[in-house]
Protein backbone atom coordinates (compact mmCIF):
# COMPACT_ATOMS: atom_id res chain seq x y z
CA UNK A 1 0.00 0.00 0.00
CA UNK A 2 0.84 3.76 -1.04
CA UNK A 3 1.68 4.68 3.30
CA UNK A 4 2.48 1.57 4.53
CA UNK A 5 5.86 2.62 5.67
CA UNK A 6 4.17 5.66 7.47
CA UNK A 7 3.65 4.92 11.05
CA UNK A 8 0.52 7.00 13.20
CA UNK A 9 0.96 7.14 16.57
CA UNK A 10 -3.27 7.65 17.54
CA UNK A 11 -3.84 8.57 21.18
CA UNK A 12 -6.96 7.89 23.54
CA UNK A 13 -8.43 5.01 21.44
CA UNK A 14 -11.93 3.77 21.98
CA UNK A 15 -13.22 0.71 20.15
CA UNK A 16 -15.51 3.30 17.84
CA UNK A 17 -12.47 5.47 16.89
CA UNK A 18 -10.33 1.76 15.64
CA UNK A 19 -13.64 0.57 13.82
CA UNK A 20 -14.32 3.64 11.83
CA UNK A 21 -10.66 4.38 11.13
CA UNK A 22 -9.51 0.94 10.06
CA UNK A 23 -12.53 0.75 8.15
CA UNK A 24 -11.11 4.28 6.49
CA UNK A 25 -7.71 3.33 6.79
CA UNK A 26 -8.35 0.67 4.18
CA UNK A 27 -8.09 3.25 1.06
CA UNK A 28 -5.09 4.67 2.63
CA UNK A 29 -2.70 1.47 4.20
CA UNK A 30 -0.90 4.10 7.13
CA UNK A 31 0.84 1.99 9.89
CA UNK A 32 -1.84 3.10 12.30
CA UNK A 33 -0.85 2.24 16.09
CA UNK A 34 -3.68 3.15 18.28
CA UNK A 35 -2.80 3.92 21.70
CA UNK A 36 -5.37 3.80 24.51
CA UNK A 37 -4.01 6.89 26.76
CA UNK A 38 -4.63 10.58 26.15
CA UNK A 39 -1.77 12.38 24.87
CA UNK A 40 0.13 14.68 27.48
CA UNK A 41 3.47 15.26 28.68
CA UNK A 42 3.80 12.05 30.42
CA UNK A 43 2.59 9.40 27.72
CA UNK A 44 4.14 11.77 24.86
CA UNK A 45 7.06 8.99 24.73
CA UNK A 46 4.94 6.18 23.33
CA UNK A 47 5.09 8.70 19.77
CA UNK A 48 8.83 8.41 20.02
CA UNK A 49 9.62 7.98 16.00
CA UNK A 50 6.39 9.08 14.70
CA UNK A 51 6.30 11.66 11.90
CA UNK A 52 2.48 11.78 12.36
CA UNK A 53 0.57 11.81 16.31
CA UNK A 54 -3.43 12.12 15.81
CA UNK A 55 -4.87 13.57 18.59
CA UNK A 56 -8.62 13.93 20.16
CA UNK A 57 -10.35 17.22 21.87
CA UNK A 58 -8.86 16.29 25.26
CA UNK A 59 -5.73 15.50 24.85
CA UNK A 60 -2.89 17.74 26.30
CA UNK A 61 -0.83 20.01 23.25
CA UNK A 62 0.56 22.19 25.25
CA UNK A 63 3.88 23.62 24.67
CA UNK A 64 5.58 20.93 26.69
CA UNK A 65 3.83 18.05 24.85
CA UNK A 66 4.74 19.26 21.58
CA UNK A 67 8.59 20.38 22.82
CA UNK A 68 9.05 16.65 22.99
CA UNK A 69 7.22 15.73 20.26
CA UNK A 70 9.67 18.21 18.16
CA UNK A 71 12.63 16.18 19.77
CA UNK A 72 11.00 12.83 18.98
CA UNK A 73 10.96 13.63 15.23
CA UNK A 74 6.76 14.01 15.21
CA UNK A 75 6.21 16.35 11.75
CA UNK A 76 2.60 16.36 12.29
CA UNK A 77 -0.39 16.69 14.49
CA UNK A 78 -3.32 15.77 13.07
CA UNK A 79 -6.40 16.27 15.04
CA UNK A 80 -9.53 14.54 14.28
CA UNK A 81 -11.43 17.32 15.22
CA UNK A 82 -13.18 20.86 14.45
CA UNK A 83 -11.94 22.48 17.71
CA UNK A 84 -8.42 23.35 17.89
CA UNK A 85 -8.62 24.90 21.65
CA UNK A 86 -6.36 22.32 22.76
CA UNK A 87 -3.18 22.77 21.06
CA UNK A 88 -1.27 25.69 21.63
CA UNK A 89 -0.25 26.79 17.96
CA UNK A 90 2.41 29.49 18.75
CA UNK A 91 4.63 26.40 20.35
CA UNK A 92 3.57 23.69 17.06
CA UNK A 93 4.85 27.01 14.58
CA UNK A 94 7.81 27.48 16.84
CA UNK A 95 8.75 23.46 16.73
CA UNK A 96 7.69 23.31 13.00
CA UNK A 97 4.92 21.31 13.51
CA UNK A 98 2.01 21.13 11.07
CA UNK A 99 -1.26 20.35 12.76
CA UNK A 100 -4.96 20.11 10.82
CA UNK A 101 -8.16 19.30 11.52
CA UNK A 102 -11.13 18.65 10.41
CA UNK A 103 -13.39 21.59 9.99
CA UNK A 104 -16.64 19.70 9.15
CA UNK A 105 -17.57 16.60 9.37
CA UNK A 106 -21.36 16.82 10.28
CA UNK A 107 -22.68 20.02 11.45
CA UNK A 108 -26.26 18.15 11.34
CA UNK A 109 -25.01 15.63 14.00
CA UNK A 110 -24.30 18.48 16.31
CA UNK A 111 -26.92 20.39 15.09
CA UNK A 112 -29.82 17.71 16.02
CA UNK A 113 -28.40 17.14 19.06
CA UNK A 114 -28.61 20.38 20.54
CA UNK A 115 -32.41 20.20 19.33
CA UNK A 116 -32.41 16.99 21.36
CA UNK A 117 -31.13 18.00 24.53
CA UNK A 118 -33.15 21.57 24.56
CA UNK A 119 -36.43 19.10 24.14
CA UNK A 120 -35.18 17.04 26.18
CA UNK A 121 -34.25 19.70 29.09
CA UNK A 122 -37.88 21.29 28.28
CA UNK A 123 -40.28 18.18 28.74
CA UNK A 124 -37.62 16.31 31.36
CA UNK A 125 -37.45 13.53 29.37
CA UNK A 126 -33.97 12.55 31.10
CA UNK A 127 -36.00 12.00 34.09
CA UNK A 128 -39.00 10.69 32.97
CA UNK A 129 -37.65 7.72 31.46
CA UNK A 130 -35.74 6.68 35.10
CA UNK A 131 -39.23 7.40 36.78
CA UNK A 132 -41.42 5.39 34.67
CA UNK A 133 -38.94 2.87 35.28
CA UNK A 134 -38.97 2.94 38.93
CA UNK A 135 -43.30 2.39 38.58
CA UNK A 136 -43.53 6.24 39.27
CA UNK A 137 -45.97 7.49 37.17
CA UNK A 138 -46.33 10.71 38.24
CA UNK A 139 -45.77 13.73 36.01
CA UNK A 140 -45.18 16.46 39.06
CA UNK A 141 -42.33 18.67 37.56
CA UNK A 142 -42.28 17.81 34.78
CA UNK A 143 -44.36 21.28 33.47
CA UNK A 144 -42.48 22.43 30.19
CA UNK A 145 -43.71 25.23 27.72
CA UNK A 146 -44.41 25.13 24.12
CA UNK A 147 -41.08 26.10 22.65
CA UNK A 148 -43.35 27.41 19.38
CA UNK A 149 -43.12 31.41 19.45
CA UNK A 150 -40.11 31.45 22.09
CA UNK A 151 -37.10 33.46 21.25
CA UNK A 152 -34.00 31.20 20.60
CA UNK A 153 -30.66 33.10 20.62
CA UNK A 154 -28.10 31.59 18.55
CA UNK A 155 -24.54 32.47 19.19
CA UNK A 156 -22.08 31.77 16.41
CA UNK A 157 -24.00 31.23 13.06
CA UNK A 158 -20.88 29.34 11.37
CA UNK A 159 -21.95 25.82 9.96
CA UNK A 160 -23.34 23.93 13.07
CA UNK A 161 -25.08 27.54 14.24
CA UNK A 162 -26.92 27.91 10.76
CA UNK A 163 -27.70 24.35 10.85
CA UNK A 164 -29.47 24.37 13.86
CA UNK A 165 -31.26 27.94 12.64
CA UNK A 166 -32.21 25.55 9.53
CA UNK A 167 -33.91 23.02 11.53
CA UNK A 168 -35.81 25.43 14.31
CA UNK A 169 -37.60 26.46 10.87
CA UNK A 170 -39.80 24.09 11.20
CA UNK A 171 -40.73 24.79 15.03
CA UNK A 172 -42.31 28.50 14.59
CA UNK A 173 -39.73 30.34 16.83
CA UNK A 174 -38.08 34.01 16.34
CA UNK A 175 -34.26 33.76 16.07
CA UNK A 176 -31.74 35.95 17.01
CA UNK A 177 -28.47 36.12 16.11
CA UNK A 178 -24.92 36.76 17.37
CA UNK A 179 -21.63 36.61 15.42
CA UNK A 180 -18.74 38.65 15.23
CA UNK A 181 -18.80 37.79 11.36
CA UNK A 182 -22.99 38.14 10.71
CA UNK A 183 -24.26 36.18 7.45
CA UNK A 184 -26.84 38.70 5.86
CA UNK A 185 -27.75 36.67 3.26
CA UNK A 186 -28.55 33.50 5.47
CA UNK A 187 -30.61 35.61 8.01
CA UNK A 188 -32.51 36.91 4.87
CA UNK A 189 -33.20 33.64 3.91
CA UNK A 190 -34.12 32.29 7.32
CA UNK A 191 -35.54 34.99 8.90
CA UNK A 192 -33.36 35.74 11.51
CA UNK A 193 -31.82 38.80 12.92
CA UNK A 194 -28.74 39.46 14.05
CA UNK A 195 -28.30 41.62 17.48
CA UNK A 196 -25.84 42.43 19.99
CA UNK A 197 -25.04 39.81 22.52
CA UNK A 198 -26.63 42.29 25.12
CA UNK A 199 -29.87 42.49 22.96
CA UNK A 200 -29.69 38.65 22.80
CA UNK A 201 -29.02 37.62 26.12
CA UNK A 202 -32.11 39.94 27.05
CA UNK A 203 -34.52 38.64 25.00
CA UNK A 204 -33.71 34.87 24.39
CA UNK A 205 -35.72 32.34 25.87
CA UNK A 206 -33.05 30.01 25.12
CA UNK A 207 -29.54 30.37 24.49
CA UNK A 208 -27.59 27.99 22.39
CA UNK A 209 -23.30 28.38 22.12
CA UNK A 210 -21.76 27.53 18.60
CA UNK A 211 -19.10 29.76 18.67
CA UNK A 212 -15.58 28.55 19.29
CA UNK A 213 -13.24 28.70 22.12
CA UNK A 214 -10.57 31.64 21.78
CA UNK A 215 -8.66 33.66 24.27
CA UNK A 216 -11.44 36.30 23.66
CA UNK A 217 -14.28 34.56 24.65
CA UNK A 218 -13.57 32.42 27.81
CA UNK A 219 -15.84 32.42 30.05
CA UNK A 220 -18.62 35.08 27.79
CA UNK A 221 -21.51 33.46 29.84
CA UNK A 222 -20.70 34.31 33.77
CA UNK A 223 -22.29 36.55 36.47
CA UNK A 224 -22.27 40.06 34.06
CA UNK A 225 -23.43 38.41 31.19
CA UNK A 226 -26.28 35.91 33.42
CA UNK A 227 -27.21 38.96 35.56
CA UNK A 228 -28.62 40.34 31.53
CA UNK A 229 -30.66 37.40 30.86
CA UNK A 230 -34.25 36.66 31.07
CA UNK A 231 -35.55 34.73 34.68
CA UNK A 232 -36.05 31.20 33.59
CA UNK A 233 -33.52 31.00 30.81
CA UNK A 234 -32.03 27.75 29.04
CA UNK A 235 -28.82 27.48 27.97
CA UNK A 236 -27.35 25.05 25.66
CA UNK A 237 -23.80 24.38 24.84
CA UNK A 238 -22.87 21.97 22.59
CA UNK A 239 -19.53 23.93 22.06
CA UNK A 240 -16.69 24.37 24.47
CA UNK A 241 -16.97 23.83 28.03
CA UNK A 242 -14.65 27.05 28.61
CA UNK A 243 -17.11 29.37 27.03
CA UNK A 244 -19.23 29.18 30.71
CA UNK A 245 -17.79 30.03 33.72
CA UNK A 246 -19.84 26.68 35.81
CA UNK A 247 -19.09 28.48 38.94
CA UNK A 248 -21.68 31.17 37.75
CA UNK A 249 -24.34 29.25 36.20
CA UNK A 250 -24.44 27.35 39.35
CA UNK A 251 -25.27 30.40 41.15
CA UNK A 252 -27.94 31.43 38.32
CA UNK A 253 -29.22 28.07 38.58
CA UNK A 254 -29.57 27.83 42.44
CA UNK A 255 -31.41 31.76 42.27
CA UNK A 256 -33.46 30.49 39.91
CA UNK A 257 -32.43 32.85 37.11
CA UNK A 258 -31.71 29.98 34.79
CA UNK A 259 -34.59 27.75 34.26
CA UNK A 260 -32.51 24.86 33.01
CA UNK A 261 -28.93 24.06 31.15
CA UNK A 262 -28.14 21.39 28.93
CA UNK A 263 -24.17 20.60 28.49
CA UNK A 264 -22.45 18.67 26.10
CA UNK A 265 -19.03 20.13 27.47
CA UNK A 266 -17.68 21.25 30.51
CA UNK A 267 -14.39 23.36 31.00
CA UNK A 268 -13.12 20.64 33.27
CA UNK A 269 -13.86 17.91 31.14
CA UNK A 270 -10.94 16.25 30.53
CA UNK A 271 -10.13 14.57 33.91
CA UNK A 272 -13.62 13.02 33.31
CA UNK A 273 -15.51 12.75 30.07
CA UNK A 274 -15.06 9.55 27.80
CA UNK A 275 -14.31 7.47 30.83
CA UNK A 276 -16.17 5.09 32.81
CA UNK A 277 -15.62 6.65 36.38
CA UNK A 278 -18.53 4.73 37.74
CA UNK A 279 -17.16 2.96 40.71
CA UNK A 280 -14.88 5.78 41.95
CA UNK A 281 -15.92 9.80 43.58
CA UNK A 282 -15.50 12.69 41.80
CA UNK A 283 -13.07 14.39 43.27
CA UNK A 284 -14.80 18.12 41.13
CA UNK A 285 -17.28 19.55 43.49
CA UNK A 286 -18.47 22.21 40.50
CA UNK A 287 -19.00 19.11 38.46
CA UNK A 288 -20.68 17.39 41.17
CA UNK A 289 -22.88 20.06 41.89
CA UNK A 290 -23.92 20.89 38.54
CA UNK A 291 -24.99 17.02 38.39
CA UNK A 292 -27.27 17.65 41.49
CA UNK A 293 -29.73 19.89 39.66
CA UNK A 294 -32.68 18.21 38.23
CA UNK A 295 -33.05 21.06 35.30
CA UNK A 296 -29.32 20.38 34.31
CA UNK A 297 -28.35 17.92 31.71
CA UNK A 298 -24.69 16.90 31.39
CA UNK A 299 -23.71 14.74 28.75
CA UNK A 300 -20.19 13.36 27.66
CA UNK A 301 -18.73 15.36 24.55
CA UNK A 302 -21.43 13.42 22.38
CA UNK A 303 -23.23 15.50 19.78
CA UNK A 304 -20.88 14.52 17.12
CA UNK A 305 -21.52 11.06 17.80
CA UNK A 306 -23.08 9.67 14.49
CA UNK A 307 -21.76 6.62 12.27
CA UNK A 308 -22.00 9.63 9.71
CA UNK A 309 -19.64 11.99 11.36
CA UNK A 310 -16.92 9.38 12.43
CA UNK A 311 -16.46 7.77 8.57
CA UNK A 312 -16.33 11.40 7.84
CA UNK A 313 -13.47 11.93 10.41
CA UNK A 314 -11.84 9.07 9.78
CA UNK A 315 -11.99 9.94 6.19
CA UNK A 316 -10.38 13.46 6.41
CA UNK A 317 -8.33 12.73 8.86
CA UNK A 318 -6.29 10.27 6.84
CA UNK A 319 -6.58 12.44 4.15
CA UNK A 320 -4.96 15.48 5.47
CA UNK A 321 -2.54 13.13 6.30
CA UNK A 322 -2.12 11.68 2.82
CA UNK A 323 -2.18 15.71 1.53
CA UNK A 324 0.65 16.76 4.27
CA UNK A 325 3.04 13.87 2.98
CA UNK A 326 2.32 14.73 -0.96
CA UNK A 327 3.12 18.41 0.12
CA UNK A 328 -0.74 18.82 -1.19
CA UNK A 329 -1.97 20.34 2.13
CA UNK A 330 -4.02 23.05 1.59
CA UNK A 331 -5.32 24.50 4.79
CA UNK A 332 -3.11 24.36 8.21
CA UNK A 333 -3.51 25.54 11.51
P1 LIG B 1 -17.50 27.41 12.36
O1 LIG B 1 -16.07 27.84 12.33
O2 LIG B 1 -18.17 26.99 11.09
O3 LIG B 1 -18.40 28.59 12.99
C1 LIG B 1 -18.09 29.27 14.15
C2 LIG B 1 -18.78 30.64 14.08
O4 LIG B 1 -18.61 31.27 15.36
C3 LIG B 1 -18.17 31.57 13.02
O5 LIG B 1 -19.21 32.12 12.23
C4 LIG B 1 -17.47 32.64 13.84
O6 LIG B 1 -17.47 33.92 13.21
C5 LIG B 1 -18.32 32.64 15.10
N1 LIG B 1 -17.69 33.23 16.28
C6 LIG B 1 -16.38 33.26 16.61
N2 LIG B 1 -16.21 33.89 17.79
C7 LIG B 1 -17.45 34.26 18.21
C8 LIG B 1 -17.94 34.94 19.34
N3 LIG B 1 -17.12 35.39 20.31
N4 LIG B 1 -19.28 35.17 19.44
C9 LIG B 1 -20.12 34.71 18.48
N5 LIG B 1 -19.71 34.07 17.38
C10 LIG B 1 -18.39 33.83 17.26
O7 LIG B 1 -17.56 26.27 13.46
P2 LIG B 1 -18.66 25.12 13.60
O8 LIG B 1 -18.30 23.96 12.74
O9 LIG B 1 -20.01 25.72 13.49
O10 LIG B 1 -18.40 24.65 15.12
C11 LIG B 1 -18.61 25.51 16.22
C12 LIG B 1 -17.99 24.90 17.47
O11 LIG B 1 -18.70 23.73 17.84
C13 LIG B 1 -16.54 24.40 17.25
O12 LIG B 1 -15.61 25.44 17.41
C14 LIG B 1 -16.40 23.38 18.36
O13 LIG B 1 -15.88 24.02 19.51
C15 LIG B 1 -17.84 22.93 18.64
N6 LIG B 1 -18.06 21.51 18.29
C16 LIG B 1 -18.56 20.67 19.26
C17 LIG B 1 -18.80 19.34 18.99
C18 LIG B 1 -19.40 18.41 20.00
O14 LIG B 1 -19.35 17.18 19.81
N7 LIG B 1 -19.98 18.88 21.10
C19 LIG B 1 -18.47 18.78 17.66
C20 LIG B 1 -18.01 19.76 16.69
C21 LIG B 1 -17.80 21.07 17.02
Amino acid sequence: MKFSNIKIAFFDTKPYDRRFFEQENESFGFDIHFFEPRLNPDSVSMAHDYPVVCAFVNDNLGAATLEQLAKQKTKLIAMRCAGFNNVDLAAAHRHDITVTRVPAYSPRAVAEYTLGVLLTLNRSLHRAYNRVRDNNFSINGFLGFDIFDKTIGVIGTGKIGLTFIQILQGLGVHILASDPYPNQAAAAELHYDYVSLDELYARSDVISLHCPLTPDNQHMINRRSIAKMKTGVYIINTSRGKLIDTAALIVGLKKHKIGGAALDVYEEEGDYFYEDLSASAIADDILARLLTFPNVLVTSHQAFFTREALTNIGRITLQNIADFLEGKLTIKL
